[in-house]
């Protein structure tokens, strides 16, 4: 009985649809492990019209945080009661906290997962590089931000359809030397390739072009799998100096939604190293 209570004060979850391959709570128990705070966290399958009723219902059930996925960030951001300086910029929430007073905070942590991981995990430096940002949707609004503030030599983001790129580029006008274009336009060379296109989730690739990557130059794609993105594949093909997958990001913005929660930013590299053993195990 006493179990069960204390689970129920330390309950948190994903939602998201769909969810059954979500690794948050792999990765949740393992900070809990690790920070002596052992918390419960499931993933819930929320499809977007049942948000509302969902939340509200996770809530009435003690629930003090929650991370969102897609198709949810949009909806969590227009949820949120309060919002972090970094959600309001990026127009998404991928963590809720809630307050005493029942309040929901939104945290967007994307953005910062994925600079931790390029700078502490790969020790890439941003300021002064040539970024280029492949896609102009959900996943590249929420890093836009953070990179900018490293300031780097140039941003520049390249979009299937140039009009979203352009409307990207606009919202973060004035904040650094950013320029936009379509995929079909696009010339290199960049130092730093950051795909944050769907593609990968379609195991397809944007066309890009062969001199694309600077010499030595990193790629980095947000989404990951058990084995290597073609995103991951064509930087190999290229002379990339890292060729890698978001996997690093995943965890890195799990442990900034652990700390905004808890209070206690865990040690990201033993879980990150686990997750890649558990995922090279899993069937593809
Ligand atoms: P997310 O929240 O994951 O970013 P999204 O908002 O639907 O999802 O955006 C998907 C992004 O991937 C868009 O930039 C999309 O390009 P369009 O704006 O032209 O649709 C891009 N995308 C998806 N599939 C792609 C493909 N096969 N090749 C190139 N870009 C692709």
């Amino acid at each position: 009985m006493m179990g069960a209570l204390a689970s129920i004060e330390n309950l948190y979850a994903v939602m998201g649809h769909p969810i059954h391959h979500s690794r948050s709570p792999w990765i949740h128990e393992a900070f809990g492990r690790q920070s002596g705070m052992p918390i419960a966290y499931k993933a819930m399958d929320v499809p977007a019209d049942q948000f509302e009723s969902r939340v509200a219902g996770f809530l009435a059930e003690g629930g003090r945080g929650f991370n969102c996925t897609i198709p949810l960030k949009e909806l969590a951001f227009r949820r949120a009661d309060l919002l972090t300086d970094r959600a309001a910029k990026s127009g998404a929430v991928n963590t809720m906290k809630r307050l005493d007073d029942g309040l929901l905070l939104g945290d967007n942590t994307d953005g910062h997962g994925l600079r931790a991981d390029l700078e502490n995990n790969l020790r890439v430096s941003l300021e002064c590089q040539r970024i280029l940002v492949l896609g102009a949707g959900g996943a590249a609004r929420g890093i836009i931000a953070p990179l900018l503030e490293r300031h780097p030599a140039i941003l520049h983001i390249a979009n299937r359809t140039e009009g979203r790129a352009c409307e990207l580029a606009g919202m973060f006008e004035g904040e650094g030397n950013l320029s936009f274009s379509g995929l079909a336009e696009l010339k290199g060379p960049y130092d730093l390739v950051l795909n944050a296109t769907a593609a990968s989730l379609y195991d397809t690739l944007p066309p890009l072009p062969d001199d694309l990557l600077a010499d030595k130059g990193i790629c980095y794609d947000l989404a990951y799998g058990s084995v290597p993105t073609p995103f991951v594949f064509w930087g190999n093909a290229h002379g990339a100096r890292i060729s890698c997958d978001g996997l690093g990001m995943l965890v890195e913005q799990a442990a900034l939604a652990f700390e905004l929660w808890l209070g206690f930013l865990p040690d990201t590299q033993p879980v990150i190293k686990a997750l890649r053993e558990t995922l090279s195990d899993s069937p593809h």
